[in-house]
């Protein structure tokens, strides 16, 4: 059965949706992750082998989440329960759905307090506190901020304010409207980030660090690591692509948006790098990722360099607009299932916004008061990144592309993917047999149990 709209509304043009979804994926590993892999493993030799995981992985399942989501009109759970009905399958697909709005929640419970250190550190370049610092001094802010609790309470509270306002509002007065004015703003900043970043670092080096090819670097490994990110930077396996294809217009082509999407994802890994290797090596300082690339080495550079104080804001100011698109997708699957039970878009988004608020708390004390609480072996922040990144996606991701290849007729996904019979042969053996196998090797890989796993 095709359903024709969502209750929630349709975003209001292809371009809004483009402009949407970009925001949703265009996140932290855009800016911290990207460019540090790559340099690691061949520089443009990376870029290569990233690039072919898009498509064995990357644009299939992105492909595969919107066409679902749009078929089924609904929230990752009910959209999922509606399909596998239609298909004569076992409605308990729909827990696959519900596990990934768990999964999502659970994501933006810290994923909020990072934004929070950058909202911090906003302020800080502003007020000019680390200028000039030494490396140790730059070291001593960030645990400063790590070690006071309220501060960190502040910032993760007005950020979950900002995102629930959001997501309150709906489609196309709330997601829709963040998105047309801050996904543009957001890329606009980060090119004059790399002007500056051409005109006061080292260029030669780090653009010879992205993109200079050494095959010597590329093994088995880099594969699975690059499978691995082409996965996660999409935001795939939270049911996030699932809501969003669900108030997709039909006249929008599946294929041709996830492209779009693709491409605008990539420029920001890549555009983020040159923001960022350029000032790291003219100020010789060690190329590293994650948050001490972002929280203490950049903040040195910024320190070092004319007029790093405005830039510092900009930056700062990018990773938190890249936060707060990416945090409002996480929330949003989660609201439109609570809507669908009868419960107010503004009322679900308080309720559950408060939850991962709550949630978001216990990270915030994992950094200071519980640091030495160790579960598994992990803080609670290092076990809630490694249970959901490493687990709870990639199962997702799998049984997304199971349900998708194997569960739904040929029929109901062509009606779905209007094109030529050849591309529509090719996605679906692409995503029946090399996707899922994919999907289980960066399963394996990342829960260790693939041998000299990263
Ligand atoms: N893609 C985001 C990034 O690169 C992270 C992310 C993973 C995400 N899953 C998501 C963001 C779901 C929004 C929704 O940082």
């Amino acid at each position: 059965m095709r359903r024709l709209k969502s209750i929630h509304g349709e975003w209001s043009s292809g371009t809004a949706f483009f402009l949407s979804a970009t925001g949703a994926v265009v996140g932290l590993g855009n800016i911290w992750k990207y460019p540090y892999i790559a340099g690691q493993h061949g520089g443009g030799a990376f870029l290569l082998v990233y690039l072919l995981s898009m498509f064995v992985v990357g644009l299939p399942l992105l492909m595969a989440e919107l066409l679902l989501g749009r078929r089924g009109r609904g929230s990752p759970p009910s959209a999922l329960r509606d399909l596998a009905a239609d298909e004569g399958q076992w409605r308990a697909w729909s827990g696959v759905g519900f596990f990934a709005v768990l999964a999502g929640l659970l994501i933006l419970s810290f994923y909020s307090v990072i934004a929070g250190w950058g909202l911090d550190y906003i302020w800080m370049s502003a007020a000019g506190t680390y200028k000039g610092a030494s490396a140790g001094q730059v070291q001593g802010l960030f645990s400063a901020l790590n070690d006071t609790p309220w501060r960190l309470m502040a910032w993760h509270s007005l950020f979950m304010v900002m995102t629930v306002a959001v997501v309150a509002r709906g489609v196309r007065q709330g997601l829709e409207r963040v998105a047309r004015l801050f996904v543009p703003l957001m890329f606009i900043l980060l090119a004059f980030l790399d002007l500056y970043a051409a005109v006061a670092g080292n260029l030669v080096k780090a653009a010879a660090y992205l993109f200079d090819p050494d095959f010597s670097a590329v093994n088995g490994k880099t594969v699975l690591i690059a499978l691995g990110h082409a996965f996660f930077t999409l935001s795939l396996g939270v049911g996030t692509m699932l809501a969003y294809g669900a108030y997709l217009p039909e006249r929008v082509s599946v294929f041709r948006a996830s492209l779009w999407i693709i491409l605008a994802d990539t420029c920001a890994g890549l555009l983020a790098g040159m923001a960022i290797y350029p000032l790291v090596f003219a100020h010789d300082l060690p190329s590293m990722q994650g948050p001490g690339l972002i929280f203490t080495v950049l903040p040195m550079a910024y320190g070092h360099s004319p007029y790093g104080g405005v830039f510092g804001v900009m930056f700062y100011t990018v990773l938190v607009l890249a936060a707060w698109t990416s945090a409002i997708a996480l929330l949003e699957p989660a609201v439109a299932w609570w809507v669908e039970m009868g419960i107010s878009r503004a009322k679900a988004a308080l309720a559950l916004g408060f939850a991962v608020w709550l949630l978001g708390l216990v990270t915030i004390m994992s950094f200071s008061v519980w640091s030495g609480v160790l579960i598994l072996g992990h803080t609670w922040f290092g076990l809630l990144d490694a249970v959901t990144g490493n687990v709870m996606l990639p199962v997702v991701g799998l049984l997304v592309a199971v349900f998708a290849g194997w569960m739904m007729t040929g029929r109901s996904l062509r009606q779905e993917l209007s094109w030529s019979r050849g591309v529509f042969r090719i996605w679906l053996t692409v995503i029946r047999y090399v996707t899922p196998v994919a999907m289980l090797l960066v399963l394996l890989n990342a829960m260790g149990l693939i041998r000299g796993g990263i």
